[in-house]
């Protein structure tokens, strides 16, 4: 049995990733994984319980007990929707993520996503490490100035208090430590299409990738 596709989407903080890969699943109802919202549970727990060493974010990233429902986020059984949204969290988060063996840990969970009829997953590294065979790769930029007031509006939308400036200086800091880790740094995979979305509307850039998939796959889907 061939393995169902999948539709990779990667690139740096609000690039506007997740809401255009949860659109493109919704078109092609395929599956959804959003991998960020793994390393910003790990990061949960970990300013939570006070957790720094590495043995022990490795084992609360193969343990932890998480539920996605729709938009929710569930934490043995709690909802930690907003929580895991916050600066704080998004600043721990890449931290973690620099962790070889916390990726490592995750990336059996990750690829349990893969059914079929498909799978649209984003993060950093979908196209270049957790899914190397993907049907399509996407590398999505946005200017730095468009994703700080992306990320602005999302969290004033959520209710959750942000301030621009600062938003910025955390945004250019998480590239920076993502882009230059050790283990599965930002970067496009070779066979990525790379789309800069700056002055694209989330709706466009979504169409797009559904029309370059059903091209790919000869308009089977
Ligand atoms: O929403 P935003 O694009 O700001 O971040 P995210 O996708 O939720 O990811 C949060 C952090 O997790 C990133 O800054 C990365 O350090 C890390 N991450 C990663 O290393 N690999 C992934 N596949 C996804 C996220």
């Amino acid at each position: 049995m061939t393995a169902a596709p999948v539709i990779a989407i990667d690139g740096p903080s609000a690039s506007g990733k997740g809401t255009i890969a949860r659109r493109v699943a919704d078109e092609l109802s395929f599956h959804y994984l959003e991998s960020g919202a793994l390393y910003r549970l790990i990061a949960l727990v970990s300013l939570r319980d006070r957790m720094r060493a590495e043995k022990a974010l490795a084992e609360v990233a193969e343990r932890m007990a998480v539920d996605f429902v729709g938009e929710q986020i569930f934490l043995s059984n709690q909802d930690v929707t907003l929580d895991v949204r916050s600066e704080e969290v998004s600043r721990r988060a890449s931290e973690v993520a620099k962790i070889p063996e916390v990726r490592k840990r995750l990336l059996k969970r990750q690829r349990a996503f893969r059914r079929p009829p498909g799978l649209v997953a984003d993060g950093r590294d979908m196209g270049t490490v957790v899914f190397p065979d993907a049907t399509l790769k996407l590398f999505l930029t946005a200017s730095p100035e468009v994703r700080a007031e992306r990320r602005y509006k999302q969290l004033i939308d959520k209710g959750i208090p942000a301030n621009l400036r600062s938003l910025s200086r955390d945004l250019a800091e998480r590239d920076a430590r993502d882009r230059n880790r050790a283990v599965a740094p930002l970067v496009p995979a070779p066979d990525s299409q790379v789309l800069d979305s700056s002055a694209l509307s989330i709706d466009a850039v979504a169409e797009l990738i559904v029309r370059w998939y059903r091209e790919r796959t000869g308009g089977l889907r």
